[in-house]
């Protein structure tokens, strides 16, 4: 949205005269390869998209934090010096989340503000829709306060906010991408060492496309931190023969070798995707760097298998959607990108061959499905900053 109608939506949702306003962006991300292997101590390739999240912020008289949903069209008002336990639910807890990171951190500013939120991202579709609320406020209170924290000592906050306000048992791999995305970059980023490479995302004569089945589930469902604590009960076992700090520092061969440790079958085929999933995010960047987007896509498939049959995070929309790409020569490679669960997939789609190829593939979808998924173009964009 342009920041001049950002600001007429905010005049009118807080019935306010011009003045004082300042305004935000954090995008979304699309993680190109590495699934799952975030919180395994491993690799993975996201980049910023150019949907995301914006703030509009200005000192209010309220002594309050008043919040409004431009998108949901509600409004959650948070007295300063009341506990902040209080927000946490709903849209709110996200933007509440860094509020409370902040108070603890740095006590409650000296006056309210009025905010209006309001995002262009599908929301609960594997986009980090609520990671780029939790960084567009971070980036709005490191103002508000006069902090200047660095971008990364935000996207660490935001993570924490995750884990231990909104109670997700997350990795930092979308806030990351968030805070940190570079235009017309993939970032191929060790979630140990929180080192990071920009590789040129180069993918002519491709298009990225993003594919959302339209099929929602929340990420807080129970299944995503099962999945966390099979990896944890994996690695304890495994570490007990050769002890290593993530699953994600084995090396497949490692893995061969001593994986029989592991005595659950489940935790063997979660060990085994992260451990597989992180060698291939290495493959995937040597083949970017290589323009070779075949070997690229080919890694793609491999990982939507992985995560289909030994992480079991994929649905029968998303494997429908790959399985079609699959069969097309136009399209180089396909996967489900994010947590899974439902959300999207992405596809690497010839460009002369695109605009036959996506009516088809939506046509199937709809007869297959009886409802329609959605289909939009993704390019590398900048990370969180503040526009205005
Ligand atoms: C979600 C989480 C990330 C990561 C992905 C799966 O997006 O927030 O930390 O674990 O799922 O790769």
């Amino acid at each position: 949205m342009k920041i001049t109608d950002l600001l007429h939506l905010f005049r009118l949702s807080f019935q306010r005269a011009e003045g004082g306003e300042m305004v935000f962006f954090a995008p979304g991300r699309i993680n190109l390869i590495g699934e799952h292997t975030d919180y395994n101590g491993g690799l993975v390739m996201p980049l910023a998209v150019h949907m995301g999240t914006y703030i509009v912020a200005a000192p209010n008289t309220e002594s309050n934090f008043h919040l409004i949903a431009s998108n949901f069209n509600e409004t959650y008002k948070h007295p300063l010096g009341a506990n902040t336990q209080l927000g946490n639910q709903g849209w709110q807890k996200y933007p509440m989340g860094l509020i409370d990171w902040f108070v603890r951190h740095f006590g409650w500013p000296g006056n309210g503000w009025d905010i209006l939120v309001y995002g262009d991202l599908p929301l609960s579709a594997g986009l980090s829709s609520s990671a780029s609320v939790e960084m567009a406020t971070a980036v709005m209170l490191n103002e508000i306060y006069h902090t200047s924290l660095p971008m990364i000592e935000l996207v660490k906050a935001t993570k924490e906010s995750e884990n231990h306000f909104v109670g997700v048992s997350c990795g930092i791999l979308d806030m990351f991408a968030s805070g940190m995305g570079r235009e017309s970059h993939c970032l191929v980023l060790d979630c140990n060492t929180l080192d990071f490479d920009p590789v040129p995302f180069n993918i002519q004569p491709y298009t990225l496309w993003v594919l959302n089945t339209n099929v929602k589930r929340g990420l807080a469902g129970s299944e995503y931190n099962e999945r966390v604590a099979e990896c944890n009960e994996a690695l304890s076992q495994l570490s007990g023969v050769l002890p290593k700090p993530s699953l994600c520092s084995y090396s497949p061969d490692e893995f061969e070798q001593f994986g029989k440790a592991i005595s659950r079958d489940v935790c063997y085929k979660r060990a085994k995707h992260a451990i597989y999933e992180n060698q291939r995010v290495k493959d995937a960047a040597e083949a970017l760097v290589a323009a070779d987007l075949m070997e690229l896509g080919r890694l793609m498939y491999q990982s939507h298998d992985s995560l289909r049959d030994d992480y079991e995070v994929s649905c029968d929309e998303l494997d429908f959607l790959v399985d079609f790409c699959r069969q097309s020569s136009v399209v180089a490679g396909a996967r489900m990108t994010g947590a899974g669960f439902g959300g999207c997939a992405i596809a690497l789609v010839h460009r002369e061959a695109e605009k036959e190829f996506i009516p088809s593939l939506a046509k199937a979808y709809f007869d297959k499905f009886g409802f329609e998924a959605s289909f939009y173009t993704a390019r590398a964009g900048n990370g969180a900053s503040r526009l205005l």
